[in-house]
């Protein structure tokens, strides 16, 4: 049963980074025409390139904006690639798109009192380059990882074998948190990437339809956000805390403290059976399902 669910865990892995890299790479096309500055910012390239390489790694100061004290390590014509689908594209670097920006949709934020203290300041098109460029490698890197993990979790464990050593179950546990963090980056990278709007023009569809992220901020005060914020965090934090001493007390049952027993045990009964083997899996109390119980 662990290596029939450990397998199924892994192909869910393994065909999901597939699927995502292929629906990536079409979010990534429309990125390009539609937010160019994300694109740029997503690989930190600050001048423009034909064709672009994919950076793999930036070494140096990511958020000096001039770029000149960054080293990259890329893989050539890969990102005109992503962007254009072809080897040979132009990819605009945020230098150039900062003065476009500028032209369409103007360099300072309307004299308006609702904007608090960016009334009338210079706008920054340049979203926070560290975390956007991290962000993206982030979400790749970890997707990938998990999957390669579940293609050696598949392997290791083909034709019945069950790999015996110790890193391995710390390697698989490694896969299944590694996706909700490369979702967690995914999601940063794209909120981040896309300011300073919170509906960013599109230059490819209706025009005139965008808003600066200044303007959508609600009138809570930092106390009552605080508030929120605080209040959510303890309730999952505890519910995170309940959740892993419960695995943990089931694992440590075994898996045939939450099966039926064999005839006379009844549901749920193993562990309370003395006779088998001893343990110290978890009280069900006798009834129903243990697994019921925990969630
Ligand atoms: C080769 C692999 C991948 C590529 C090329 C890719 C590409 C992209 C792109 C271009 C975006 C930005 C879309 C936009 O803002 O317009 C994005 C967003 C996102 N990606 Fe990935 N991605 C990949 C793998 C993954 C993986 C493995 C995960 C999670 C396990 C993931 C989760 C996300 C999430 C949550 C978002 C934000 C979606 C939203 O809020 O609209 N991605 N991805």
């Amino acid at each position: 049963m662990w290596r029939s669910s450990l397998r199924l865990g892994a192909w869910v892995g393994v065909v999901s980074f597939a699927v995502l890299a292929i629906s990536g790479d079409a979010q990534a096309k429309l990125m390009f025409e539609q937010q160019p500055m994300k694109m740029a910012a997503a690989e930190a390239l600050c001048h423009t390139e034909r064709p672009a390489g994919f950076s793999i790694m930036a070494l140096g100061d990511i958020a000096d904006a001039d770029c000149d004290s960054v080293q990259t390590f890329t893989v050539p014509a890969l990102l005109s690639f992503l962007a254009h689908g072809d080897l040979d594209s132009e990819v605009k670097g945020i230098e150039d798109l900062v003065g476009e920006y500028q032209e369409r949709y103007g360099t300072h934020y309307p004299d308006d009192a609702a904007l608090g203290e960016l009334a009338g300041a210079p706008v920054d098109y340049v979203p926070n380059l560290p975390v956007t460029y991290w962000g993206f490698r982030i979400m790749i890197g970890f997707g990938a990882l998990s999957a390669g993990i579940g293609v050696l979790a598949l392997w290791l464990t083909r034709r019945g074998r069950i790999p015996e050593s110790r890193w391995f179950p710390r390697m698989t546990l490694a896969g299944i948190v590694l996706p909700f963090l490369a979702n967690s980056a995914g999601w940063i990278f794209t909120e981040i990437g896309r300011q300073p709007f919170v509906v960013v023009p599109n230059p490819t569809g209706v025009d005139g339809v965008w808003m600066y992220t200044a303007r959508a901020v609600s009138n809570l005060t930092t106390g009552e956000v605080w508030t929120s914020l605080i209040a959510l965090t303890t309730v999952y934090a505890v519910l995170g805390v309940v959740e892993v001493f419960l695995l943990t007390r089931y694992v440590r049952g075994g898996v045939e403290g939450v099966l039926p027993g064999p005839a006379g045990r009844g549901q749920g009964g193993g562990r309370d059976d003395e006779t088998d083997g001893g343990g110290d899996g978890p009280d069900t109390g006798g009834s129903g399902d243990a697994l019921a119980f925990a969630y």
